[in-house]
């Protein structure tokens, strides 16, 4: 069967619905699936069926993929250019899963990061163990090009890659090999009071390092002012001694599109650059968080939304997840 030919410049990626969205995922994927708008088509989706790899509340679950989807369109995700759907509606994404899964090995599934933290504990979900799968079948099933995401998901890009090269090979041309799409800054927000700890949604939703998209600029500005720096008092990017401070610097870097050292060379004090990043954080996420409150007040208008999305992304999903099929040998 003929592989069908990847329109130029197609990007996909996912969010779990894992906690409220951070500024981490906005700057190192949120922005990017907006700024990647027309130029290029996107596939962007609420990733639920990734919500449950490990102990879950359905109705947290429900909430947070709401919101998560609400999200995406509020940070500029516009459905002319990209399909935006919530993966559950589209039962694709589980079959691919499956016979990724009867091509990957157990030996490179137990080196993934999350299962190697995690893996040990009494009552592990087999689904920590196989969900790369579903990941890498998210990414085939769109034929995408581009997969922009932050630092951590590295691992399972080149797994997908893996995966993608090796069924290639044993049943025939079937996927597109996907490339990783790295941001250039803020491809890793720190956690404002740990900084070498990663700015994670799953925290607890009263951590004072983590700066959600919905918290209100009060909120924000207390964060940011409590931030970790270090006792040095220059204000200067250097990531392995002054990682508090360089965390900062990339946040307003990543807002700003100036280098770090320039945004740096113009500050004073620490008192000044945390002024100044809870300032462009603050005008940054103002919008969204408008744009938000008026899409939840009209519930049945983001539910159309996306209901149109799912629909796209089935229209799309559906012949690759045939072409699959066919190659291993499943009868139409
Ligand atoms: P998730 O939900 O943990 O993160 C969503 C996106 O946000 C990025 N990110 C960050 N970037 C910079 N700094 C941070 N502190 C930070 N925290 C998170 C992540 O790198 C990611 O791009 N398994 C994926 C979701 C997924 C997916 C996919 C992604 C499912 N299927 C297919 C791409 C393609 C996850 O849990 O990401």
């Amino acid at each position: 069967m003929v592989k069908v030919t990847t329109p130029r410049g197609r990007m996909l990626s996912g969010i779990t619905p894992s906690g409220s969205l951070t500024l981490g995922n906005y700057l190192g994927a949120l922005r990017r699936f907006a700024d990647g708008q027309p130029a290029q088509e996107g596939f962007f989706f609420v990733a639920d069926l990734h919500a449950m790899t490990t102990p879950h509340d359905p109705k947290r679950l429900r909430d947070l993929t709401t919101e998560t989807a609400a999200l995406f369109f509020a940070a500029g995700l516009d459905p002319e250019y990209s399909t935006v759907f919530v993966q559950s509606h589209v039962p694709a994404h589980v079959e691919l899963s499956y016979l990724l899964e009867c091509t990957a090995h157990v030996g490179e599934l137990g080196r993934m990061i999350q299962f190697k933290e995690k893996g040990g504990r009494p009552g592990t979900r087999a689904s920590l163990f196989t969900y790369p799968c579903l990941m890498a079948a998210d990414i085939l099933l769109y034929d995408a090009d581009a997969v922009p995401v932050g630092g951590d998901q590295d691992q399972h890009v080149e797994l997908c890659r893996d995966l993608a090269v090796r069924f290639n090979r044993l049943y025939g041309d079937t996927f597109v090999v996907p490339r990783l799409a790295r941001a250039a800054l803020a491809a890793r927000v720190a956690d404002l009071a740990d900084p070498a700890a990663k700015m994670s949604k799953s925290a607890d939703q009263r951590a004072a390092g983590v700066i959600r998209m919905l918290d209100p600029p009060d909120v924000i500005a207390r964060k940011i002012s409590r931030a970790v720096t270090d006792s040095e008092a220059a204000v200067r990017d250097d990531p392995d001694h002054k990682p508090g401070v360089s965390n900062l610097l990339g946040i307003v870097a990543a807002i700003t599109e100036e280098p770090p050292e320039d945004v740096a060379a113009g500050l004073a004090s620490y008192g000044e650059l945390k002024r100044v990043c809870a300032e462009v954080v603050v005008e940054t996420l103002a919008p969204i968080q408008r744009r938000y409150a008026d899409l939840l007040a009209s519930p049945e208008e983001l539910e159309a939304l996306l209901a149109a999305g799912a629909s796209r992304a089935r229209e799309q999903a559906e012949p690759v997840l045939a072409r699959a099929k066919h190659a291993m040998g499943l009868p139409a």
